[in-house]
């Protein structure tokens, strides 16, 4: 969070910031938006439900949400357990979301020229 609200005060953009647990949330929406990069893919199968019924319950009708996990041909074992194949995102998010696109992606960081590969995804509520 310190790392962030420097971010931001660099960048001269106002954020709120807040610290909150998405299974059990207490944020109150409703968001136009909201970017997940490297949480859904931390949470064990029987979170799955909690997190879909959060995100889809803190966007509005329409609210996109962009998600960044790790993917299932990510193979080194060090990247956490959680990794996903597009026909899992299309199983674990078509109902309460509408899946447009699923790309592959990566978490890419400075200096690291083969990063852990990641899809991208695109939902709408
Ligand atoms: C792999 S890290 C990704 C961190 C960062 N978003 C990034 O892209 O580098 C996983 C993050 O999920 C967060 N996380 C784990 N369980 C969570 C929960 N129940 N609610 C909200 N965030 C959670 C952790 O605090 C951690 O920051």
């Amino acid at each position: 969070m310190d790392r962030a609200r420097r971010l931001a005060e660099r960048e001269g953009v106002e954020v709120t910031f807040l610290v909150d647990d998405i299974l059990a949330t207490r944020l109150e929406g409703p968001f136009d938006l909201i970017l997940d990069r490297g949480v859904f893919h931390v949470f064990a199968p029987e979170a799955h439900g909690r997190y879909l019924a959060a995100v889809s319950w803190l966007l509005r009708p329409g609210g996109l949400l962009l998600l960044k996990c790790f993917s299932a041909e990510e193979t080194r074992p060090e990247c956490p357990p959680g990794r996903y194949a597009p026909e899992d995102i299309r199983r674990i998010f078509s109902g309460p979301f509408r899946v447009v696109e699923i790309r592959p992606s990566a978490f890419a960081r400075p200096g690291d020229d083969d990063p852990p590969k990641a899809l991208f995804c695109v939902n709408f509520r």
